[in-house]
This record gives C-alpha cells, structure tokens and sequence, in this order.
C-alpha cells in the first residue's frame, strides 16, 4: 500500500483500473497502476477516488493504492462527488474522447488520458478543443520522451554528436497503438516542429484489433517536416526486419534505438564501430511514466507546456489519421488534415477496403 506525503496537494481521480499486465483475468496493461505509482512517486498526490465498470477492479485497486479512496462503477457520479483535481484516463482509445470531453466540464486541472487519442480524428480535435475552452491541461501518455535511452538520443542529437539531423526510421507494430510513441518520438527529436505532408499505405489482409481499435496489419507512412527532414514509419508485424525502432540519420552519423539490450548506440562519422551507451534503463521502463507526472506538476505549478501536451500529441495523432487519408485518396496528404472520421474504418464501413 502506498502512503500519501505530506505535501500532497492534489486530488487524483482514475477512470479504468484493468488488472496489470498478466495478472489472472487481466484485459490489458492495467495503465492505471502505472499511472497511480507516478502519482505516488511525485508526492504531491492523494488518490481519492476510482471508477471502473467492474466494481471489484476498483476495490482491488484502492486495496493496493488507498484503502480509504472511494470507488465507483459511474465516473460521472465520482466527478460530481469527488470533485478531483488531477484524472487519468486508462480506457480503450474508443471512449478517450466521449469521456475526456465529458470530464472538462468538471474543470479538473489536469486530465492525463492514455494513448491513442481517439479512433477518429475529430474526436481526438474535439477532446483537445474542449478541454482548451474550459481551461483544463490535457495531456497524452506518450511517457517515452522521459524514457532514457530515448531521452538520451536526443541529448546527443542536441549536443550536435552526428550533426544535424536529416532523416528518421521507425518500426513497430502498427501504427496507432505502439505506433502512437514511434510518430510522437519523431516529433521529439525534430523538435516538435510541424509536418508539412504525408504519404501513406495501410494493408489490412492480417488486421489486428488491439484494445478493441482496428489497426492495419502492414503500412508504411513518410512524413515531411516543415524544416525539410523527413521520416519513414514501416508498421506491421514484421517490424523488426527495420533492425530497430528509431533511427536517426544525421549529417555526420547514426543513432539508433534498438527492441533489444543494448538499448541505443551511435556511431559517428569516421567510427568504424558502434558504440553502445548504457544508461541502466530499458526502453518500456515505467519510470518514463513517473518523471511525465512530475512534468506535468511542475507545468502545472510554474506554468509551461509539458512534454506531453495534448497539442504535441495531436501532431503524432493527425500523422496516423492522414497516414490513412494518404491511403485512400492514393496520393500525398498535405497538412492539415480536414477534420473527420478515420478514413481507414470509413472504407471499412463501406466496403471500399476488406479484412482479411
Ligand atoms: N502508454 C503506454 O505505454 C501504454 C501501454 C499499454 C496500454 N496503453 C493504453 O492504455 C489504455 C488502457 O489500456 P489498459 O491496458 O489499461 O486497459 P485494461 O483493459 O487493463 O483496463 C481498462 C479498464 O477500463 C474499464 N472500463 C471499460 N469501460 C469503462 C467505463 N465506461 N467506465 C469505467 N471503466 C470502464 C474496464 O472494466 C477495465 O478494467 C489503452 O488506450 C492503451 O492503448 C498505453
């Protein structure tokens, strides 16, 4: 059981207590343990409050964080009676936006929603917009900028180890489940500088539904920034041919960010080997998830963006929708992306692409 400190000063509210990852009758990551050991690590929180469907997730939850946190199977009753100042939201990506909007009328200070932003576009929009207009901090749990060997890369990028970058590569799964990090990351190392297009291809012959969100099961996308540097996303379940999840390609060398120990090596311009840097952290660490909330505290109490800001994550998101668009129209997407519906469950729901 964790103890509140002393200089607790907020009021943390979950929405979604899945049991953690391979526990018996798990449904998923059970997030919101990873998110309420961040808030306990920060100790400048109280739990107070969760809500769950399944009423006995919720007590096993507050049995572990707080036994005296109340529970609820009605997120909307917890926000009237609570009234929390910080909520997380750890449902699938379906009920992000429905639920998130629904909350800023509460006037939360902060809600810290999981990734990915919604199914559709506009939903993620409207989720951002809503929560603007009612002055609440809408953050997205792309924790992996805070990771080490990911923050660390982007030390060295900085610090101009291969010059200025020029290209990226990634590789995973899909494209909006872990690939939600992977478009987020290339953002963090350029900078959070805008895209200008987009060029996409999705296959849905193996589709997957992870957390109850369609995904093609192969896709490519490339992605050109207003600066000029470009990135290309292969997805899909053969990812790992790339040799890695993140490759950045600069004038004078190569960092890349490995599946596997050892975590990210460089090797710059005239190295003829690869050199292998250990900051004694793997790249699912949770203690990314730790240092994103005490970010976002500190935003919270001196003012700032944090990393994590919903206006960051919906570059990362409109890449996704418009990797889809690029799909259908055949061609390049350029940015903005008009706001919509996914076009991929568009052609699904019109028999304009087919599964399997
Ligand atoms: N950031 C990351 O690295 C990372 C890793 C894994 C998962 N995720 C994301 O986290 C999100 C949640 O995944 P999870 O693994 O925690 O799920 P989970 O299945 O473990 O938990 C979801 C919980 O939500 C509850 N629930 C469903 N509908 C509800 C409702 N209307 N009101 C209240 N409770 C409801 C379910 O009963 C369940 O207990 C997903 O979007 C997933 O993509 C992020």
């Amino acid at each position: 059981m964790s103890t509140p400190s002393s200089s607790s000063h907020y009021k943390v509210a979950l929405i979604g207590c899945g049991r953690p990852w391979k526990a018996d009758g798990a449904t998923g990551f059970g997030m919101a343990h990873r998110h309420m050991a961040g808030f306990t690590a920060s100790g400048r929180c109280t739990l107070v409050a969760v809500a769950d469907l399944v009423g006995e997730r919720g007590e096993e939850f507050v049995a572990v964080h707080n036994p005296k946190a109340a529970v609820y199977t009605d997120y909307l009753e917890m926000m009237k009676v609570e009234q929390p100042d910080v909520v997380s939201v750890c449902l699938w990506p379906k009920l992000h936006a429905e639920v998130v909007c629904q909350l800023a009328a509460f006037k939360p200070k902060l809600i810290l929603c999981e990734k990915p932003m919604d199914i559709n576009w506009d939903a993620s929009l409207r989720m951002h917009e809503v929560c603007k207009q009612n002055g609440v901090m809408l953050c997205i749990n792309h924790q992996r900028r805070f990771n080490l060997p990911l923050a660390k890369a982007k030390a060295l990028l900085d610090a101009g180890e291969i010059g200025a970058l020029q290209r990226m590569e990634g590789a995973w799964n899909d494209i909006a489940d872990s690939g939600s990090h992977v478009l987020d990351m290339f953002f963090f190392y350029n900078n959070d500088l805008p895209a200008d297009w987009v060029l996409g291809q999705i296959d849905l012959s193996e589709p997957r539904i992870v957390f109850g969100m369609l995904h093609a099961g192969h896709g490519v996308s490339e992605i050109r920034f207003k600066n000029g540097v470009r990135a290309v996303f292969r997805f899909g379940k053969d990812h790992a041919e790339n040799g890695c999840l993140l490759r950045l390609i600069g004038e004078r060398g190569l960092i890349e960010i490995l599946f596997d120990d050892p975590w990210l090596r460089i090797r710059r311009a005239g190295q003829a080997e690869w050199e292998v840097l250990d900051t004694g952290e793997h790249i699912h660490d949770d203690k990314a998830i730790y240092r994103a909330i005490a970010e976002m505290l500190d935003c919270l109490e001196k003012g700032g963006v944090p990393q994590m800001d919903s206006s960051l994550a919906l570059r990362a998101t409109e890449v996704m929708f418009a990797t889809h668009e690029s799909s259908r129209r055949r061609g390049r997407v350029d940015l903005p992306l008009h706001a919509g519906p996914c076009a991929m469950l568009q052609m699904v729901a019109a028999g304009e692409m087919k599964l399997g």
